[in-house]
């Protein structure tokens, strides 16, 4: 089974995509994450992630791979573990400039299709519902009121060491967003068969909950 979660920065994606994957032992894929690992390789050797020739020619010796340890997911970015690095700050900008290019996108869409060939996944990201994964059983279309994002997103950062304030957070949050939505290629839009979630007033249990009731209401979980 394919449970595709998409939606704009700190909806809250990944925790509800994580609490499901453990509740439905399915395996967890943070495309996200991918995004940030091609900006950190850019930012890493001063390459602009706007300047399209030189992003593809650094593409070639980029490589991104998924792995699974006790606790969740880790991402290696040629070969090194690079989880936190790439939940930096600065990196958001360049996760979303890089997510432009086309290139940029096959290179991760390939990889996040044949993760799912393999076995029962809940994926999350911006373009699961309508590129990735557009066969899959149930697509949620995550959010939340831009305040309530922009505080959490705040709070993960703050958690991480890295003291940034909420107002930074929201403007920062509000230009990828639109930067996301208007895109020419897979622009981070609700999928027309997608299921639309606001989360702002609910808790993570509460949502695991409405979405096992939509599995069940579908026929996809025996109550
Ligand atoms: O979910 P996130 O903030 O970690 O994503 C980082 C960036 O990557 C975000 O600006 C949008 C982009 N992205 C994308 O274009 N497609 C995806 N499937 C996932 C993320």
């Amino acid at each position: 089974m394919q449970i595709a979660i998409d939606g704009p920065s700190g909806a809250g994606k990944s925790t509800l995509a994580k609490a499901l994957a453990r509740e439905f032992r399915f395996l967890y894929v943070d495309t996200g994450a991918m995004y940030r690992a091609v900006g950190l390789y850019m930012r890493n050797r001063g390459i602009d992630p706007l300047d399209r020739p030189a992003v593809l020619d650094a593409l070639p010796a980029v490589s991104v791979e998924l792995k699974y340890e006790e606790d969740g997911q880790h991402i290696l970015l040629c070969g090194e573990d690079v989880s936190r690095q790439i939940r930096e700050n600065e990196i958001s900008r360049y996760a979303s400039d890089v997510s432009k290019i086309p290139e940029v996108r096959t290179f991760l869409t390939e990889k996040q299709k044949r993760i799912a060939e393999t076995c029962d996944v809940v994926m999350d990201g911006r373009d699961i519902g309508t590129v990735v994964l557009p066969s899959a059983e149930l697509k949620i279309f995550l959010s939340a009121s831009p305040e309530t994002r922009a505080r959490r997103r705040a709070e993960e950062l703050a958690e991480k060491g890295q003291t940034v304030s909420v107002e930074q957070v929201l403007e920062e949050m509000r230009q990828r967003d639109e930067a996301d939505r208007t895109r020419d290629i897979a622009p981070a839009i609700p999928a027309e068969d997608a299921i639309p979630v606001d989360n702002s007033r609910m808790s993570v249990p509460e949502t695991v909950c409405l979405i096992r009731g939509i599995l069940i209401g579908k026929g996809l979980l025996k109550p």
